[in-house]
Order: C-alpha cells, then sequence, then structure tokens
C-alpha cells in the first residue's frame, strides 16, 4: 500500500513516529512536511530524538494567517497527490496541516484517514475545533484514542468506519520514557536547561511548575496573558517554561517583571518527558501535555474552560482553570490526593500504532 503522511506541526511528528515505523516494514509511505513549523527546536530536534524519517516533501508554507497557510498547503498537496496517486492518506491531530491534507485528498476522492478522530472542546471558536471537526467529517477511516471520542461521533452521526485504537501518543511515552531516565538521571536535565542568563542549578526535582502556553484563545487576549504570567509570578515554587515562539512573540509588551518564571527556548522530546515526568505539577494549555502528565503521573491544571481529553480530569489528576490570576493559584495549591486513586486504562494498551496499522490495511484499500 502507498500512503501520504501529511505532519507539520510540533505535535504531529511525536504522534507519526511509532506509525512511521509500524507502516513502512511492508508498505510505502511518503511523507509531507507542510513546514507549519520550521524552527529547529520545533521540528528537526523530533525527527533527529524519534527516528523519523527524513520527509519526502517540505512544502515550506511557514506562518501566515489561517487563510493563507491552509490555502498554501492545499494547492501544493494537490499537487503531490497527483503525482504520487497514493492509495490513501493519513492525517494527525487538529492542525491546519490536517485540516487541508485532509481537504485535498477528499476533493480527489482520495481515502483519508484521521489519527485522534472525535475529539471535541464544543468551541467552536477554537482553530482546533473547527479543523477537527471538518476532518472528522471528510474522513473514511476514524481512528479515535479513546472511547469518548468514538461517543462524539455518535452524536453527530459518524459510525461507520470509526474504530478505538487508544492513543498514539501513549505508545511514544511508553517508549520513550526509559530512553529520557537514563539520559537526563542523575542531576544531567540541568546541564541542558538553560535561558538567557546561563545554566538554572537551582531547580530541584518536584520543586518546580512545568508550564507551556500557546493555544490561540489565551495567547491572542493580551489580559488573558497578563492573568497568566501574574499567577507564575505568585506561584509557591519557581515556574519553568519552554516558550512557544508565538507566545514569545506576544510577551513582548507585557509589563511584568519575570522573577519566578523561568523561560527557556521549546526543548526536545526527550528533555520534555524528563521534566513532565519530575515536576511538582504541569501547567498548560497544550493538549498533548495534559495526557502526559497524566500518563506519567504528574497533577496536571490546564489553563482552559474545557479540555478533549476529559478521561484526565478524573480523580483531580488534571484540573481545568479559567484565566484568573487567584484561580490559577487557588487551583495549583489544591491539595492533591490524586495518587490515592488508580488510574483507568483510558488510553489504550500502548500498541496504537499497530491498531492502527491494521485498520488501514484492512479497511483502507
Ligand atoms: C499550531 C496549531 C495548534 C497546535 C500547535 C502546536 C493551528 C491552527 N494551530 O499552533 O493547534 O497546538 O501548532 O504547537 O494549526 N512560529 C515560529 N517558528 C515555528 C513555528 C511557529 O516562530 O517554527 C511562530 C510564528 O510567529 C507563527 C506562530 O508561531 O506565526 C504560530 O504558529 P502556527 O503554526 O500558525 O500556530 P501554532 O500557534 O504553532
Ligand atoms: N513538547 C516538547 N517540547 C516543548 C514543549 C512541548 O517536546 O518545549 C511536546 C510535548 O511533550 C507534547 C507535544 O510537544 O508531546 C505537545 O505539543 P504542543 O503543546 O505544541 O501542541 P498541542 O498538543 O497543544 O497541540
Amino acid at each position: 500500500m502507498k500512503l501520504i503522511t501529511i505532519i507539520g506541526a510540533r505535535p504531529q511528528f511525536i504522534k507519526a513516529a511509532p506509525f512511521s515505523e509500524v507502516f513502512r516494514r511492508e508498505n510505502v509511505e511518503i511523507l509531507v512536511h507542510t513546514g507549519q513549523h520550521y524552527d529547529a527546536n520545533m521540528s528537526d530536534v523530533f525527527f533527529e530524538e524519534l527516528g523519523i524519517p527524513k520527509p519526502d516533501y517540505n512544502l515550506e508554507v511557514g506562518s501566515a494567517s489561517h487563510g493563507l497557510q491552509t490555502g498554501r498547503m492545499l494547492e501544493k498537496i494537490e499537487e503531490i497527490i497527483l503525482n504520487e496517486k497514493p492509495d490513501g492518506m493519513i492525517v494527525y491531530g487538529d492542525t491546519n496541516s490536517t485540516l487541508a491534507g485532509a481537504l485535498a485528498a477528499s476533493k480527489l476522492h482520495i481515502p483519508v484517514f484521521h489519527v485522534e478522530a472525535g475529539l471535541r472542546s464544543y468551541n467552536r471558536l477554537m482553530p482546533e475545533e473547527q479543523n477537527r471537526v471538518l476532518t472528522d467529517h471528510i474522513s473514511d477511516l476514524l481512528l479515535c484514542p479513546t472511547q469518548t471520542a468514538v461517543d462524539n461521533l455518535a452524536k453527530e452521526g459518524i459510525s461507520a468506519g470509526v474504530i478505538n485504537t487508544g492513543d498514539i501518543m501513549f505508545d511514544v511515552v511508553l517508549r520513550n520514557m526509559e530512553i529520557s531516565k537514563i539520559k537526563y538521571s542523575n542531576g544531567k536535565w540541568l546541564d541542558d536547561l538553560i535561558n538567557e542568563n546561563g545554566k538554572i542549578p537551582y531547580l530541584k526535582e518536584k520543586e518546580y511548575y512545568l508550564a507551556t502556553i500557546h493555544r490561540a484563545e489565551n495567547t491572542n487576549d493580551h489580559k488573558k496573558l497578563h492573568e497568566i504570567f501574574s499567577a507564575f509570578e505568585k506561584m509557591d515554587k519557581p515556574v519553568l517554561l519552554p516558550l512557544h515562539p508565538r507566545t514569545c512573540k506576544l510577551i513582548e509588551g507585557l509589563e511584568i517583571k519575570l522573577n519566578n518564571t523561568i523561560i527557556i527556548k521549546p526543548v526536545g522530546y526527550l528533555l520534555m518527558l524528563y521534566l513532565t515526568a519530575n515536576a511538582y505539577m504541569v501547567v498548560t494549555d497544550s493538549g498533548g501535555l495534559q495526557k502526559e502528565a497524566y500518563f506519567l503521573k504528574t497533577p496536571c491544571t490546564t489553563l482552559r474552560d474545557q479540555t478533549e481529553w476529559v478521561e484526565t480530569l478524573e480523580n483531580g489528576w488534571n484540573m481545568l482553570s479559567a484565566i484568573e490570576v487567584n484561580t490559577i493559584l487557588r487551583t495549583v495549591t489544591r491539595e492533591l490526593d490524586c495518587w490515592k486513586h488508580p488510574q483507568p486504562m483510558s488510553f489504550g494498551d500502548g500498541k496504537a500504532a499497530e491498531y492502527i496499522n491494521r485498520a488501514i490495511l484492512e479497511g483502507g484499500k
């Protein structure tokens, strides 16, 4: 079978790694990088660390407004489909790269296989929600990470081609947890933590918050950004913040002196796993990081009004917080008793890549 895989943004490189490996054992994969993310620490590092093959095409679309970025991808992906004549296309998650790939393939009657189908925040203002709803409705195979995702699709009348494969990000965590530990334990993690003032030797395991902020609903609103950074400054432990380039540009005008917040450049996946496993708590608006915190048994506070990953909320492992200084502070200092409760296996058994492969080979011909 010949498949085109579309990737373009940081979380998609991570999700694509295990499937690529399994699928390529007996089939042909044409890997297309849209170029949505292009800085070395947002793209190359994941190919190196996770052994992702070099893309066959890099569309180099770069950053632009939603319409322009998606339109540029659409045009170029169509051309590749016409040249390569694939049997199907696989797309991941909910970015503009996902939608562009799915739309280009669907218009040319190429079967679309959507990994991470069925997630819903029910907030149509989020670009991710628009991308995932539209992609699901033109997909032929809907590869769901959880039963909730299957149920969400059923509510929209979609049942054909829907399969619960478990979450492919769980596969990646299981494969890399030990590698990350070997690379970064015994204080070696501190060697790779560098901010504008140099190394950060005073950080201690379980005595820092690990934070990430990049979602449009938080970063496009100056007041929300102000509330978030004010809360970081008042937290009872240092806040380590590997900062997404989007947010880095948007905080330039922020009038807050940062003492408790340690900003560093985005880090590679292996270091991120180590930082997540050893944080006191993760504070984030990321979709992927909420789950990784859960998989690694680190409590999480999610700076959003809703989450697609509702399973992580059970027993207080993850808690949502409105974007207001005191609410954030109350949520991060909550009494933690989540460890008393076993985590239900809601995200599969770590073999999602194998199940996705089987589903595509059996159903996608
Ligand atoms: C995108 C996804 C979001 C996902 C996130 C993962 C969409 C609509 N959004 O958001 O769902 O959670 O990726 O990280 O697809 N930039 C750089 N260098 C880079 C990449 C981006 O400087 O390598 C800056 C540019 O100023 C750019 C901004 O970040 O304008 C936003 O990048 P973009 O890809 O449009 O959206 P993300 O916020 O990264
Ligand atoms: N991540 C990383 N380095 C960082 C920040 C995040 O490797 O500096 C990883 C994180 O561990 C997770 C993924 O990037 O696997 C999440 O991507 P992101 O938060 O950009 O997007 P989202 O999941 O919100 O779509």
